[in-house]
């Protein structure tokens, strides 16, 4: 999701209303789909052991490890059959009430494009890997599917209070960088960490970023960035922790207090921080060593 980037005002020729346009797979060719193999085989390989069960279990469920671009008529058929939802294709990032809305109904925006072999590692705008891979294994899961239905509700409602700003952080250190901790240890389901190989590998095992235990006001007070490896992670203890504490509170109380609470730097803590590890910051400090 992006609050500000998106390119057009309007939905572009040939999309719907909604802005979905038809997945189009036939006119994916061998080069895609061997993109995307390449992709796959890279995560599912380094995965075990550092994704979140529920991140496993989604790509088992829906048979995800078939080879090629998955079609979501296939796709859909599974993840409906598991929670309900379904992905529908974008041509790119949509509105913020948009996007919201999609989620609040269950359907799940993926860009439509994948990336070319220079930007394996790195690309800023969402391809069909990101969105597909990294985010659709939770979306199978029961407890994070209902996490996102709240979650566009929220996003929906965040409009009025003019608080957008500080609900897209709670996305951003939950659906696309969020940890969780395991009985049998710490864990990723992330979107952009499972992913990306880098900061798989980044997010657990490097000394350099803080690992805080999740609470819902400080990650809507915290700044992100877009551009690099995020040097805070926020911990949640299990899926009902996070869908129950974001459920059971209403936020109009909080966007309020949030209006007088300053902002939280990136890599900054604070002495309320229930720290799971303390990062050395050297990543941001020293040269890059991925
Ligand atoms: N309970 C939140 C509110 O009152 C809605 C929400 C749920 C927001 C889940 C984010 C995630 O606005």
């Amino acid at each position: 999701m992006d609050s500000s980037s998106h390119v057009y005002d309007a939905p572009p020729a040939g999309a719907n209303a909604d802005w979905t346009v038809p997945q189009n797979w036939d006119a994916f060719g061998a080069d895609d789909h061997a993109m995307w193999d390449r992709l796959f085989a890279r995560q599912t390989a380094m995965l075990p052991g550092r994704a979140a069960d529920a991140f496993l279990r989604g790509i088992d469920v829906l048979k995800l490890t078939r080879p090629g671009i998955p079609d979501y008529r296939e796709l859909n058929a599974r993840l409906m059959a598991a929670t309900g939802w379904q992905i529908v294709a974008v041509p790119g990032l949509v509105p913020d009430d948009v996007f919201f809305d999609h989620l609040a109904n269950r359907r799940f925006p993926a860009g439509n494009f994948i990336r070319t072999p220079e930007q394996l590692d790195y690309l800023q705008e969402p391809d069909i890997f990101h969105d597909v891979f990294g985010h659709v294994p939770m979306l199978a899961d029961p407890v994070f599917a209902d996490y996102m239905v709240a979650y566009g509700k929220g996003g929906l409602r965040s409009l009025g209070f003019g608080a957008l700003d500080h609900l897209a952080r709670l996305y951003w250190y939950t659906v696309e960088f969020g940890l969780i901790q395991q009985a049998d240890g710490l864990r990723i389901y992330g979107a952009g960490i499972v992913s990306s190989y880098a900061e798989s590998i980044f997010a657990l095992e490097d000394p350099s970023p803080n690992r805080i235990a999740f609470d819902l006001l400080r990650v809507m007070r915290s700044h992100y960035r877009i551009d690099d490896f995020q040097q805070n992670y926020f911990v949640v203890s299990s899926m009902e922790q996070l869908l129950q504490v974001t459920v059971e509170t209403d936020f109009a109380p909080l966007y309020e207090r949030l209006e007088s609470l300053p902002d939280i730097l990136v890599g900054e803590t604070i002495a309320e921080d229930a720290l799971v590890t303390k990062g050395t910051q050297e990543y941001v400090k020293g040269a890059s060593r991925y």
